[in-house]
Formats: C-alpha cells, structure tokens, sequence
C-alpha cells in the first residue's frame, strides 16, 4: 500500500510538491508494477482546513468553489506528468465524510480523547476562534516568526496556538482574545513508550515490524527528538464551518481537525479504488503482509510517523506504516519555493510552456531530488541536463543504434556467434545481467538519484562502448566484429527502455515501440533481451536540446513574478468599518500650508506647526519629529483635518491635525494637494 500526501487543494502544483511526494511515489509504483508486485498506490486532495478557507476569504469565493476549482487543476498538472495514482480522491466527498466520522466516533469509544474546555485564542472582530494559519507567531524552538498555530513550517515542530510567542491573528492582525471552548484532545503523551520503540528499533506490540534502520536519518531523527522533547497533547476538533462536522450532539459548529480527518483519506480512497476494481480495501490496510508506505514532505512528518500511528493503533484493526520516506524542500534558483510570493515553477505553467516536455522535467527533478537534504532546481541546470544528458547521452545513442541497423542490416538485429564476443562485449553484457537487480534495490530502498544513475548509467555505457568500438570503421573492415558491436548495442538500448520506464514513462514507452518491446516486466529486462532477427522499427528525436533563450526567458517570468509582488504590499492593514456620507461630511478638511514649525521640548516625537488655514493662523501639534526637521517642514502645503476637538498636550492646545500616509517601509509622506490648491482651500 503506498501514498502519497493530498496536497491542499488551495493552489497549483509545482515542481517542490513533485520533487517531495508524488515523483518518488510515481517512480517506486511503476517500478512495483513492472516488478510484479502487488501495489496500490493513492492520492486525492484534501479539502479541508485552513489552508482552503484562508484561501477562499482571500479570493472572495466559497470553500467549495476554490476545491472544486483546484481538484480540477491539479489532476490535470499529475496527469501531465504520468504520475499514475491508482485512484484519486478528494475529502470534501460525503462518502469521506462518513468514513472519517465513524473513525472518530470509534476513537471516542476507544476513550482515546479528552475532552477539555478551556479558554482558546478568538479574534473579536472576525467572531472565530483561531487556530493552524489563522494564528501566527513566533516558534517557540526555533524563533523563527512565521509559525503557524499547529506547526512551525521552519523546524517542523507540532504546536498549539498556546505556545505561539506573541500571537496574531491572520485575519485582522489583531492580538487574539481568550475565550471558552470545548476541544476534543488526542493526549499524545500516552504513546510516547511503544512510538519511540516502534521508530527507533521497528518493534511494534513486541514484534519486528520494519527494519528500522531503512528509515532515512533524518526522518527518525525528526521523530526521536519529538518524542524526546515530551508530545504534548493535541486538539483534534476546531471551532469552523468548513471540515467534517463532528459526530457528537452538542457539538455544532465543529468540525475534525484537517490532520485527523486527511491521512484517514488515504482509507476512503482505497476504498473507492476497492469499489472500482473489484478488490477488498481491507487487504490493503487490515493484513500484516502488507507494506504501508507513505510518500511525503519533510513537513508532514510528525503528522504520519506519530499522529497517524496512533489513531491507526486507538482505532484498532490498522496496520502501521512500514516506511515514511520523507523528501527534503527543493529551492528554486536560490530562494525557497512560494506560492504566496510566486516564487515556483508550476506543473500546469510548464506543460503548456513546454508540450510534450514532461519527462525531461520528471529527469531533472528526479536527478535533483531532496532525499535526504534540500536541494535545487535552477534552470541553468534543468537545460545543462536535458541537452548533456537526456539528449547528448541517451537520445545520441539510441539513435545511433537505430540507424546504423537500419543501414548495414535493414533494420533487422544481425546474427552473431557467442565465440566472436571479446572482454569488452562481455563486459558489458555483464553489466547489464547486473543492473535490474542493482537498480531494484535502489528503487525498493527509495533512494531514486542513484537508481537513476543506475539506468541512465547503462546508455552511458552503451554510448561510450560505440563510440569506441567504432562499428562503422568495422563495418568495412571486419563485418562479424560489426554484427557483434551492434548487436551489443541493441541489448544496450533496449534495456534502457525497460529500466528508465518509472523514470521515463514517455520516453520508454517510444523506445519499447522502437526495439519492438510490449508491455515489459523488470524481468525482461537482460543481455539478451532482443532477438535476431528482430526488426527495429524508426524513433522520431527523444529529446530536443533547449536553447539558453528559453530557459532564460523562465528566469526573467520569475524575477518579474518576484517585481510584481514586491510592489504588492504584503500586509496592507484591513479596511475599516465603513462609514456613511454624513460621517464623512462632518470632517472639515482644508489645505493649509505651514508657515512655522519647532521642536515641542522635551517631547522626542512633537513638532509644533503653525498653519495658515484660510480661517486662521493655528497652531497644531504633530508627531513627526522623527521623521522630519523643523525646517524641512515651513513652507508644505498641507492636509488639515480642521475640525478636529482642540486637545492639550505637554501644555500647548493643538487646534487640528495634519494628515499623513505611512509607507510600507514605515516612513511618512506629507498628503500635499496638487499645484495651483492654496492654502483655505476645502476638500470634500
Ligand atoms: N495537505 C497536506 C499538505 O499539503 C498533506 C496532507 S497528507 C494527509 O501539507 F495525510 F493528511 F493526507
Ligand atoms: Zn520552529
């Protein structure tokens, strides 16, 4: 059983998500599925939490509209690129709904929470309690101040809002207020004994359940030092109207948290996938034999090596995870990928940009991937790749083998006798007799880089081997020495075919149609995988180089994606509260113009401005000394708010206001109306 993370249907696809979670699953299922085993392998979106009703109070649109719109696009950008789920879902389905609710109703049974209620974050003003992304702050392990209010995205630690240093709210900015509410809690603290047994030494209820040390380091790492640190226990409910409403009366208004109710997806859509395929889910959650194996961003770690494990265990009847082969970030072209900053390269965006593309960027994702610690995509590299690579190497040598037999043999594989092969022709048969075994077992370790290497380290070889061995020159010379070359060649080729598939779906798919392949298992893969006789049939160019232009016209689309929202001001202050006209009229704003200006003493903020407003001359105080000099200031022509109460302060009466507009870096600009207005002047 294999899946990999729903991605949040609040946005598009891009490269970082590939890298981290469905490529690594794409590679390993098809492996699987041409190795004969059973697999089934899901996905779906996940629909619920505050990353989709943040996103629709941004856009101004229902929750519904945005999952229903991003379900769409982000099943168009896997399908693009050949990532080949078994069965997609999404969690917004009644059919989810129901099975995450029954889930729960069992866990509840189970005494597996404590009920609590306890004063929670609330913003006043958007009448919500706050949790996840509706709450900010800074990390309480690691001070970075982007933290969410159940995770540090930084340093991936689980937190409550609670923990959040100096908290504010995402909706308003606001500091939160603290009122009651009743939460459903899962007291993690109660597993710590039988996780840390069942990450550190693979034991689970006493018995070897996985080899613990096939985990990546930096994956139980994460775990050990968490459960190390003390799990602190975590709601499981949230105060919202967008999730699965919580199946217990009273309890209106609430809804499961997304991370209770999404890894439970993974059920409900291997049920569906069941369903379609006549197939019982059961066997794929329920029985011991089977392999659990959850494909994920580094981020999602505690939430499926802790969290999931134990509501699997409470609920009873589960398997556990076998391996969470967690990925590492993948940066783009030196900063982090940012879907708020539109700093990615989005799946969609490149499959229209690049038609046909998709196993080139599926080539250098794969070759870049983050396995163990971050990694990056520039498009230097992506170009340096595809043309050194992909076409000098791979589609260079097999179109050589494709048309020098198509010249000297017609197209047909030539006989040879096993008496005329030399050291060299044997050592590379040898090789391939190795690499299927070799490249399984990197593929089934999930070590993806290197099993790539592997592969494409075969029309390496076959590349080099022609070139040296010159068939050509032999062809005149020697015709058995050619026959011999060629045929070796052949082998070569087409076992590239077979084992750059779960790389190269595409690209495979061409060769096998080439070499006369059908529908080949890993096993076919072997020296003498093609007969004589066999005809070869013609392949249009694999892989096209990319011209410098082209990438680099992808390095300008982001540096003016980074342009546009620099100039967009992240954090505009919310409007305020609107007013009717006659609110407005009752402000009396004039132009006035500044005939004086001190420093009010002792007062490091104060300057005393003496304004000529058409009525008067008046004196009004203003706290702009630190950003303005006394005479910096005589001679602007002003806005004046006229009419504000006269007010005493550090002993002299300000008659008014000036009106100012604060910048996004936080300096002041005078509000001067156009040439021509003069002081006396009213605006209305
Ligand atoms: N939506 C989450 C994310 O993008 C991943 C959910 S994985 C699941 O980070 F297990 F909850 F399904
Ligand atoms: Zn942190």
């Amino acid at each position: 059983m294999m899946t990999s993370a729903l991605p949040y249907a609040n946005g598009q696809i891009h490269i970082g998500h590939v890298a981290g979670a469905y490529l690594p699953g794409d590679i390993r299922a098809r492996f699987e599925r041409m190795a004969g085993s059973d697999v089934v392998w899901v996905c779906g979106s996940d629909e619920h939490g505050a990353a989709i009703t943040l996103r629709a109070k941004k856009a101004q649109v229902t929750p519904r509209e945005i999952v229903d719109r991003y379900h769409e696009e982000m099943q168009q950008a896997f399908e693009g690129l050949d990532i080949s789920f078994d069965h997609y879902s999404r969690t917004s389905s009644e059919r989810h709904h129901d099975v995450a609710q029954n889930f729960f109703l069992t866990l509840l049974e189970k005494g597996s929470f404590e009920v609590k209620t306890e004063a929670q974050f609330y913003d006043p003003k958007a009448k919500q309690f706050l949790a996840d992304r509706y709450i900010t702050g800074t990390c309480p392990k690691c001070q970075d101040d982007g933290a969410y209010g159940d995770q540090c995205e930084k340093c991936g630690s689980a937190l409550s809002p609670t923990e959040l240093i100096d908290p504010k709210s995402t909706l308003s900015g606001a500091k939160p207020e603290l009122k009651d509410t009743t939460l459903w809690y899962l007291p993690m603290g109660r597993h710590e004994r039988w996780l840390k047994e069942y990450i550190e030494k693979g034991i689970f209820e006493g018995q070897p359940h996985h080899d613990a040390s096939a985990w990546k380091a930096h994956v139980s790492g994460q775990c050990r030092s968490w459960i190390d640190s003390g799990l602190q226990s975590r709601a499981m409910t949230r105060d919202l109207d967008w999730g699965v409403p919580v199946p217990v009366e009273g309890a209106e208004g609430k809804v499961l948290y997304v991370w209770l109710d999404a890894p439970i997806g993974y059920i409900t859509s291997t049920m569906e996938w069941a369903e379609q395929n006549d197939a019982r889910w059961q066997d794929w959650w329920k029985t011991d034999e089977t392999e659990l194996i959850h494909f994920i961003g580094k981020d999602n770690i505690v939430f499926h090596c802790l969290i999931f494990p134990i509501l699997l265990r409470e609920h009873g009847g589960y398997i556990l995870p076998t391996n969470v082969p967690a990925n590492a970030f993948m940066n783009l072209e030196g900063d982090k990928i940012s879907t708020s900053r539109n700093w990615a390269v989005w799946v969609n965006d490149f499959l229209q940009e690049f038609p046909g593309k998709s196993d080139e960027l599926r080539y250098v994702l794969a070759s870049i991937m983050p396995e163990q610690k971050d990694s990056e995509f520039t498009w230097a590299d992506y170009r340096e790749r595809v043309n050194n690579e992909l076409a000098d190497v791979l589609g260079n040598f097999v179109n050589r083998v494709l048309v020098l037999t198509r010249k000297y043999y017609d197209g047909n594989v030539p006989a040879i006798n096993a008496a005329d092969l030399n050291n060299t022709d044997h050592a590379v048969l040898e090789t391939l007799s190795e690499a299927p075994s070799q490249i399984a077992d990197l593929v089934r370790r999930n070590r993806f880089r290197d099993a790539l290497q592997a592969a494409m380290g075969i029309a390496r070889l076959g590349n080099k081997y022609m070139t040296e061995q010159e068939p050509w020159k032999a062809y005149k010379a020697n015709p058995t020495r050619a026959a011999v070359i060629l045929n070796t060649c052949i082998q070569v080729a087409a076992n590239c075919a077979v084992l750059l598939e779960p790389f190269l779906p595409k690209s495979a798919a061409k060769l096998q149609s080439a070499f006369g392949i059908e529908n080949p298992t890993w096993a076919d893969a072997a020296p003498d995988m093609i007969q004589v006789g066999s005809i070869l049939s013609e392949l249009p160019i694999l892989f096209e180089k990319v011209e410098a232009e082209v990438v680099d016209a992808q390095v300008s689309k982001l540096e003016s994606a980074r342009a546009a929202t620099n100039v967009a001001r992240p954090e505009f202050k919310p409007q305020k509260d609107t007013m009717t006209f006659e609110d407005f009229q009752k402000l009396d704003l004039r132009v006035g113009e500044v005939i004086a200006c001190e420093r009010v003493p002792k007062a490091d903020r104060l300057l005393n401005l003496t304004i000529r407003s058409g009525l008067d001359e008046r004196t009004v105080l203003s706290g702009i000394a630190e950003h303005f000099a006394p005479e910096d200031v005589v001679g602007r022509r002003v806005t004046l708010l006229a009419n504000l109460a006269p007010r005493k302060i550090r002993g002299i009466e300000s008659q008014g206001m000036i009106l100012m507009a604060e910048t996004a870096d936080g300096s002041l600009r005078f509000v001067t109306p156009e040439e021509g207005a003069e002081a006396g002047d009213v605006i209305s």
